[in-house]
């Protein structure tokens, strides 16, 4: 079973993967970007400001490709429980955001680009946060978390919600993060004893 977390930069997703790690220490916990070179790759285009966007989305699918191959199928296929940090509805909701007019209908785009090798999530549990809180928590430390952008990118996944409400689990991550993480493994724990 694949598990993403999803979510704005700042909606606490580091702190909510950590907890189902040691909720599940037999999963497969993993990110996007990955800790490949591909990642690596993906790290200094992010830290460019001036990363053209239409390279940079490529820069993160060649990232997906190795990791869905090297890490995510494998694990699939040998039963695992896969939780990952980010995937597939990171790149429609923010490279969606970034590529603006460089192409036609961006998020649909991006998905088609997708759609022929990847496999998706069967639960996504996103951490909602507003762009004014999920920006001071992070800091600003790259040209992703600035509340305009930020705000774009939650309109996205908003939009990647109400394609698919069956897979999206919405969690308000304003609330402490105890909160949260109970949610978050109340949540898994259900699906994973219906599966
Ligand atoms: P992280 O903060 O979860 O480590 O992710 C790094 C940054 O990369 C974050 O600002 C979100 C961004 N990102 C994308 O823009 N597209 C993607 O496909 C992924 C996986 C991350």
């Amino acid at each position: 079973m694949l598990v993403t977390l999803e979510g704005i930069d700042g909606a606490g997703k580091t702190t909510v993967l950590s907890a189902l790690s040691d909720a599940y220490p037999e999963a497969v916990v993993t990110r996007e970007p990955s800790e490949s070179w591909y990642g690596e790759a993906v790290e200094r285009s992010i830290a460019a400001p001036d990363s053209d966007s239409l390279a940079e989305l490529f820069l993160f699918l060649a990232d997906h490709a190795d990791h869905l191959g090297r890490v995510v199928q494998p694990a699939l296929a040998d039963g695992a429980l896969v939780i990952a940090d980010r995937y597939v509805d990171s790149r429609i909701a923010y490279q969606g955001a970034t590529l603006g007019d460089e192409v036609k209908r961006p998020m649909e785009y991006i998905r088609g680009i997708h759609e022929p090798f990847t496999r998706m999530p069967d639960l996504t549990l996103y951490l909602d946060i507003d762009p004014e809180t999920a920006a001071e928590r992070a800091g600003a430390t790259n040209k992703m978390e600035h509340v305009d952008f930020l705000a774009d990118v939650r309109a996205n996944y908003e939009r990647l919600i109400d394609a698919e409400p069956d897979r999206f689990v919405r969690i308000d991550a304003t609330q402490p993060p105890e909160e949260v993480i109970a949610v978050a493994e109340e949540t898994l724990a259900r699906v994973v004893d219906e599966t």
